[in-house]
């Protein structure tokens, strides 16, 4: 299914919901303290639940439910790290980057924590830059989910590197 080792991006089809949350183990596999990851996809795409399955990789206990009116829930991972969780929808569009500024994602990161952002494309210089994952989620006419995964991690996960 690769399409090679040059390919940067790498698409995976999610036929339900436990290839998701095979994807979610095996990006938290790669995580490293003061990364981020965006996940980015239209409103159901499945941005939250890839978030709850990175979220139980890492050993969070608590039950990941979508911070869309919070904008950011933090959570206690395994080994004493933490994961904050962010949904930008409600705040997209102008002002962002002073909203994400405010919010502080950036020095969470500095910090050590893993970081993950819902509707944060447009504010990758504001979220600290260099996402380890931008996952893009589309949803398929048999309701399969299509992932591409890019970022600086994301050659860790191709398929020629299993
Ligand atoms: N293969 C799949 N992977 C992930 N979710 C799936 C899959 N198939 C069906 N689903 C369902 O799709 C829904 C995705 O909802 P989710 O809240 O994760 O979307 P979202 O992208 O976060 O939306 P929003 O932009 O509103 O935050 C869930 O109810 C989930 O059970
Ligand atoms: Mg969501």
């Amino acid at each position: 299914m690769g399409t090679g080792r040059a390919s940067r991006t790498n698409v995976r089809i999610l036929r339900n919901r436990a290839e998701t949350r095979c994807l979610g183990a095996a990006i938290a596999r790669e995580l490293r303290d003061g990364d981020l990851v965006l996940l980015a996809g239209d409103l159901g795409a499945g941005k939250t639940f890839l978030a709850a399955a990175i979220g139980r990789a890492l050993g969070v206990r608590a039950a990941l439910t979508s911070p869309t009116f919070a904008l950011v829930h933090e959570y206690a991972a395994r080994g004493g790290r933490t994961l904050v969780h962010a949904d930008l929808y409600r705040v997209r569009g102008g002002g962002l980057g002073d909203e994400v500024a405010r919010l502080g994602l950036r020095d969470r990161r500095v910090e050590g924590a893993i970081v993950l952002v819902e509707w944060g494309e447009e504010a990758i210089d504001a979220l600290g830059g260099a996402p380890a994952f931008l996952v893009g989620l589309s949803i398929r006419a048999d309701d399969a989910r299509v992932a591409s995964l890019s970022g600086l991690r994301a050659p860790m996960l191709s398929s020629d590197r299993p």
